[in-house]
């Protein structure tokens, strides 16, 4: 009996498997990271259900992303616990937001203070796919050559091409201002407020579709992914928003939110409501009564 033909067939059978396991270059130079080991990464879509951007949350109903991700607050819906965008894991959970708030001083010509909050319509269950990520200290600098991860799903190639199915991830360092801004980079373009983070050489760094998303050093969200010429190339690290120079904004904002609110649950209680604004209220005012000091 002639075994040849049976032979080439096993031989292609292996091949097609290991082709399929070679690793592709993806955000722009990184890799897949584990499944569901980003757990605070949000993936933020339009209503039928494109990604455009990327966030992450900082507790069950908060997300950060860039200011310009705002396409508007009936378009959007945030989903966590997502890996791959193409496939239902059973492990997404996707929210409405309630209201934006873009920062008041986002200038989308010089591209400063891309950072808008956004409060989530129902609070997040947190669990082994969903968590949340802490902020750095108001001020708090982080030294140059410090070691950062971004992810997201955005271009894995600086010509663009497709958003590509699954999560990436890729380690950069960051990168002074003073360097970035020097003129065979951004030339002045970098202010206090921003961060740059990447390799003199290019090769990896965030790309088109990966705003929003977090850049992570020593356990805290510094950056938000927000502009750059290009992608990956060498000289031009990505550019960040400063998450640290926002932490007042950010705190402040959030609990004169709660303040607010509060104060409708205290008049409340003490006018014996109808039954229809009790209703109203007990969604949101039991959550809010359960964060201790809260109402
Ligand atoms: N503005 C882009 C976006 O909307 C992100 C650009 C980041 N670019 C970079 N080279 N790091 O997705």
């Amino acid at each position: 009996m002639n075994l040849a033909p049976l032979l080439l067939l096993i031989v292609l059978a292996v091949l097609t498997v290991n082709c399929q396991n070679v690793p592709q270059e993806r955000i722009v130079g990184g890799y897949a990271p584990v499944p569901h080991s980003i757990k605070y990464i949000v993936s933020i879509q339009t209503t039928n259900r494109q990604h455009f951007c990327g966030g992450f949350l900082i507790n069950r109903f908060w997300v950060i992303t860039a200011a310009h991700c705002n396409i508007g607050v009936t378009r959007m819906v945030i989903v966590a616990g997502d890996y791959s965008l193409a496939i239902y894991e059973g492990t997404e959970q996707e929210v409405y937001p309630h209201f934006l708030v873009p920062h008041p001083h986002y200038n989308s010509t010089s591209n400063s203070s891309d950072i808008m909050l956004i409060k989530l319509r129902a609070p997040i269950y947190l669990n082994s796919y969903v968590s949340i990520v802490l902020l750095p200290k108001q001020d708090s600098s982080i030294a140059e050559g410090t070691m950062c991860r971004v992810s997201g799903w955005g271009y894995t190639s600086p010509t663009g091409g497709q958003i590509p199915a699954t999560l990436r991830t890729v380690t950069l360092p960051v990168v002074s201002t003073e360097k970035c801004n020097s003129t065979r980079s951004f030339n002045g373009s970098i202010t206090d407020k921003m961060l740059c983070a990447g390799y003199n050489i290019g090769g990896k760094d965030a790309c088109q579709g990966d705003s929003g998303g977090p850049l992570v050093c020593n356990g805290r969200v510094y950056g938000v992914v927000s502009w750059g010429r290009g992608c990956a190339d060498a000289e031009f690290p990505g550019v960040y928003t400063a998450v640290s120079k926002f932490r007042r904004w950010i705190d402040n904002t959030i609990f004169s939110y709660y303040s607010r609110f509060c104060h409708r649950v205290v008049l409340m209680k003490q006018t014996q409501s109808s039954p229809l604004l009790n209703n109203l209220l007990n969604a949101e005012g039991t959550r809010a009564a359960h964060i201790p000091g809260w109402c």
